[in-house]
């Protein structure tokens, strides 16, 4: 059985990981292709948690109401969520010969985890926690203004999330625009998540055909 490929979508928030991830879905099944789409954080127990953590309905009992555990926790949580979910769902995927997609994943800590508290190191600790992580065959990180991600997150219900604040989502779209500086050896490629939902569908569709072909 050949093993299935990883493929990570990634960018922040409003970038439009997740409408691509399931565009991207759809259009390998219709294809015939054995495939499987999940998310970080997961459907799992600790990708539970971190949600109602993301959400602000985590509420530490005894103390005024709900607060986000630190950077550090937030890092180690994540990374846990990453080990369980590759040992749960995603590896006995692709050991079936099933390609998985992946809305979010190391990047996603490197640069969250690794922005907030602001020193370098903290980013070489974050790839540390996560060495143990499948190394994706692709990884499609989606280049968004923080300007325009702002707007489509403005069209979302929903209160904001705990990293959905201008400042920080300033910051990280300039981080992720270099992050390939943090994953040498891997398979990288930027796409302009400008583009209209369907001409950056084909364009994540030909980057996956690609890496296809290689084989
Ligand atoms: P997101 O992917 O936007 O999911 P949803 O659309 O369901 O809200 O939200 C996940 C949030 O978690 C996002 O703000 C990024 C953050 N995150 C991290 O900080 N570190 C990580 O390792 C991962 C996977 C996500």
């Amino acid at each position: 059985m050949i093993e299935g490929l990883l493929v990570v979508l990634e960018g922040i928030d409003g970038a439009g990981t997740t409408t691509q991830t399931e565009l991207l879905a759809r259009a390998l099944g219709r294809r015939g292709l054995a495939v499987h789409a999940t998310r970080e954080p997961s459907d799992g127990p600790i990708g539970a948690l971190l949600r109602q953590v993301l959400s602000g309905r985590m509420v530490v009992p005894g103390d005024h109401g709900p607060r986000a555990p630190g950077w550090s926790t937030m890092a180690l949580l994540f990374a846990a969520d990453r080990l369980d979910h590759l040992q749960a769902e995603i590896l006995p995927n692709l050991r079936d010969g099933v390609t998985v997609l992946c809305d979010r994943y190391v990047a996603s800590s490197v640069a969250y985890q690794g922005l907030t508290e602001g020193s370098p190191s903290v980013v070489d600790w974050v790839l540390t926690v996560n060495r143990h992580a499948r190394v994706p065959d692709l990884t499609l990180v989606l280049d968004v203004s923080p300007e325009e991600a702002a707007r489509r997150r403005a069209r979302r219900s929903g209160r904001p999330e705990l990293y959905e604040e201008e400042a920080l989502q300033q910051r990280l779209a300039h981080f992720y625009k270099d992050i390939d500086k943090h994953f040498p050896g891997h398979r990288l490629r930027h796409l302009d998540g400008h583009l209209p939902v369907e001409a950056l569908h084909q364009e994540v569709l030909r980057a996956v055909d690609e890496l296809r072909a290689r084989g």
